[in-house]
């Protein structure tokens, strides 16, 4: 049987630790990335990994002839998961045409040729996000969204929206992963995420600053009404999220009479603050982080964590890797990675 994945953003941190899950199961790999925010060496990387090389399309979905010309080439695929979008909230308020240009463009432009080339199944990548500041801990999938605090943010959501009406009119079938925080890295070493100049998330600030590429790391406010009084969030190993993806996947071939788009929250079901966070860090790896406490960051919330429940009833997916994994892991590729990509 045809098992032809088309993975968008493959390269990336989410994308690529899939590819190598897509591979573990037997699905056969189309990675397509523009490389933006991401290095060619991944392939090489995977196939370390799983000894299988996936073939790789160097396109930018913002060009929609070389969009539609991919998909036709792959058009035996029987499925995609979009990752490729921009994802830093900070760039999205200062740069918001830039998002709304690549991440609407990217999602039309991958519907049109999947529509051309008669491919009806996709899983999209979107976000916690899109609950803004909930009303309701933990997080269900029926509370409803609201406007993101940042354009990136609404890009998933009305990336959503698109597909909710999209997938009313017959041909498409879709899912929408809404990640927590992902972190960790492939237990390899292999694959994790590199991001590109000063990280803006918590996990790469850390193990920059205990390597020595940053000075410290500043805590965004100790006044939330908290445990210890600083932000909580629901970390999620990048392994596990993976696997997500997998397990979705088989559940849209397999599920023939979707109407609606289905939404999954992942996460572990558990917050940990960012002191906590810190601590484990400073355990696992043995290393004193150097840190202060600063002011709240602009648009942060004070608690997001998930109900994951559905998707380990629904999809079967479950949680193995805990906040001490996530961490060794993530430690791991940066020690790995520290001169290379
Ligand atoms: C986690 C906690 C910070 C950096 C973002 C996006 C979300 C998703 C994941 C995907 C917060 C605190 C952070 C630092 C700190 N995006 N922190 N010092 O903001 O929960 O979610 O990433 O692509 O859409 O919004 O993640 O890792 O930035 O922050 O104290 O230097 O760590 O305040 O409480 P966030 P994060």
């Amino acid at each position: 049987m045809n098992k032809k994945i088309i993975v968008t953003g493959g390269c990336g941190f989410i994308g690529s630790h899939t590819a190598v899950e897509l591979q573990n199961k037997g699905y056969d790999v189309v990675l397509i990335d523009d490389l933006s925010n991401a290095y060619e060496n991944t392939i090489n990387r995977v196939f370390m990994i799983t000894g299988i090389r996936p073939i790789f399309e160097k396109i930018d979905l913002k060009d929609e002839k070389e969009t539609q010309h991919c998909f036709h080439k792959h058009r035996d695929a029987i499925g995609v998961i979009h990752f490729a979008a921009y994802k830093a909230v900070g760039e999205s308020k200062t740069d918001p045409i830039k998002y709304y240009e690549n991440n609407f463009k990217g999602l039309i432009h991958v519907l049109k040729a999947m529509q051309s080339n008669s491919i009806s199944n996709i899983i999209f990548s979107s976000s916690a996000t899109v609950y803004g500041l909930p009303e309701k801990l933990p997080i269900q999938e029926d509370l409803p969204t609201q406007r993101p605090f940042s354009p990136y943010g609404n890009t998933k959501k009305v990336g959503e929206e698109i597909l909710e009406d999209v997938v009313k009119c017959g041909w498409l079938k879709a899912i929408s992963l809404r990640y927590f925080n992902p972190i960790g890295a492939h237990e390899s070493g292999n694959i994790g995420e590199l991001p590109q100049g000063t990280p803006n998330n918590l996990m790469p600030y850390i193990t920059q600053t205990a390597v020595g590429k940053l000075d410290q790391l500043q805590v965004f406010g100790d006044d939330y009404e908290t445990k210890d009084g600083t932000a909580v969030r629901d970390y999620i190993h990048v392994v596990d999220l993976a696997l997500a993806h997998v397990k979705a996947l088989d559940y849209l071939l397999n599920n023939e009479d979707q109407t609606n788009l289905e939404i999954f929250n992942l996460g572990t079901g558990k917050g940990y603050t960012v002191m906590e966070v810190i601590k484990t860090f400073e355990r696992v790896s043995g290393q004193e982080l150097n840190y202060e406490i600063v002011e709240r960051r602009d648009g942060d919330v004070p608690s997001l964590f998930a109900n994951g429940d559905k998707a380990s009833k629904i999809l079967g997916w479950e949680v193995k890797r805990n906040l001490d994994d996530m961490i060794q892991d993530s430690w791991k590729w940066e020690q790995n990675n520290r001169n290379n990509n």
